[in-house]
């Protein structure tokens, strides 16, 4: 049972004695503090930023070319029907949030989110979007310099409504998830000239290694803590990638992959180095690679029937756009890896939270969720 005592408590002086003993007698019988309604753990909100992968729906309030608000997106979502996520359900950070037992992230752009609506979490992520800038400007996406940014000015509006020392305190004990990086490759880099020209393929990893770094001191500075951050995926593997380089026989694309993995490591050794110099940083590696990549070249272990084929979508593979009613539509996305081109059915979302949740092993690194609850639970 979470605590659900509330700010109410705030009125507790002015009601009659007994009733505060009896609270005060309430709380100390409950095992959490009575500070502010907050979910599993006494976790209060999940913040995330990234691109399409944990986009809820800001793309829905600016111009862009990446959309996904009409159908068949959306088709077993709770109530059925296009939301602006790449999926026909939930993803990872809604199977988070319910996990935690807190509201779903609001979204930035949202006209909702305001007043208590973004105490328990805002979602600022923007489809198409990268750790660079530049990734996406011209699809008109927020960059993650202006999600951050954003998160800065919720972060005032917290203050006004409830002080410094609640806000800091809501901040420091919330969760962060980062979901992003795969559009700095596949649609940005490994299309571009111009930018394989600058860059070599390990100075552009120590590029975006860089920028991370410096994300992530400024989330550190806002008050992050707790921060759960996304290996890239086998893109290499995805329908879309195979449908471009005209596969035959369905194998992942190995000069895709490569670079992958290496700015996979990286991000490892980055997530380590940073851990030393901010001891009190807790920062988690989801490695979503591994996973994937066994769900898509062995699918029937992982409880699906498709790896590669995308749910819906046109040409081989489904690795062409997913646009009603020109697409075709499978009728069980559960047994699909790949719901579009690019992206994950809820199915496989599912799969990747239980990861972040209980995941072991090298799994999510240094801890799963679980593992994080139970050093709360035990007072640290
Ligand atoms: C990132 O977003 C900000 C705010 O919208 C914008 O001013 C800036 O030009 C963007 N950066 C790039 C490289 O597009």
């Amino acid at each position: 049972m979470p605590c659900r005592f509330g700010r109410g408590l705030g009125m507790a002086p002015r009601v009659w004695i007994g009733l505060l003993l009896g609270l005060l007698m309430a709380a100390a019988l409950f095992p959490c503090s009575v500070v502010e309604a907050a979910g599993k753990g006494g976790i209060p909100a999940l913040w995330v930023f990234g691109d399409s992968t944990v986009d809820t729906g800001n793309q829905n309030y600016i111009t862009s070319l990446v959309k996904s608000n009409y159908p068949p997106y959306g088709k077993d979502f709770v109530p059925p029907g296009p939301t602006g996520r790449f999926c026909n359900g939930k993803v990872a950070n809604d199977f988070l949030a319910d996990y935690l037992e807190i509201p779903r992230p609001v979204n930035f752009l949202a006209p909702e989110a305001k007043g208590s609506r973004i105490l328990t979490g805002v979602n600022f992520a923007s489809s198409g979007s990268g750790y660079l800038d530049i990734t996406g400007a011209l699809f008109g996406v927020l960059n993650l310099t202006r999600q951050l940014d954003n998160f800065g000015k919720i972060k005032k509006d917290m203050i006004d409504q409830i002080g410094d020392a609640a806000t800091e305190k809501i901040l420091t004990t919330s969760l962060y998830l980062i979901s992003t990086g795969s559009n700095d490759y596949v649609n940005s880099y490994n299309l571009n000239p111009i930018l394989q020209g600058r860059f070599t393929q390990p100075q552009y990893e120590q590029l975006l290694l860089s920028t991370i770094e410096t994300n992530l001191k400024t989330l550190h500075g806002y008050g992050a803590r707790r921060v759960y951050i996304n290996s890239l995926s086998p893109i290499g593997c995805v329908p879309e990638q195979l449908n471009l380089y005209n596969v035959k026989d369905g194998a992942c694309i190995e000069k895709v992959n490569g670079p992958l993995r290496s700015f996979n490591n990286g991000l490892q050794g980055l997530l380590g180095k940073l851990r030393q110099e901010l001891p009190d940083y807790d920062l988690n590696y989801i490695n979503v690679y591994d996973t994937l990549y066994g769900a898509i070249t062995t699918p029937e272990k992982y409880g699906f029937k498709y790896g590669n084929m995308a749910c819906c979508g046109e040409g081989s593979y489904n690795g062409q756009p997913c646009i009603s009613p020109l697409s075709t539509v499978c009728a069980n996305a559960d047994e699909y890896v790949f719901w579009d081109l690019f992206h994950p059915t809820q199915k496989t979302y599912g799969m990747l939270t239980d990861n972040i949740i209980s995941g072991t092993g090298l799994a999510v690194y240094p801890k799963n969720v679980q593992t994080l609850l139970a050093t709360l639970q035990e007072g640290n």
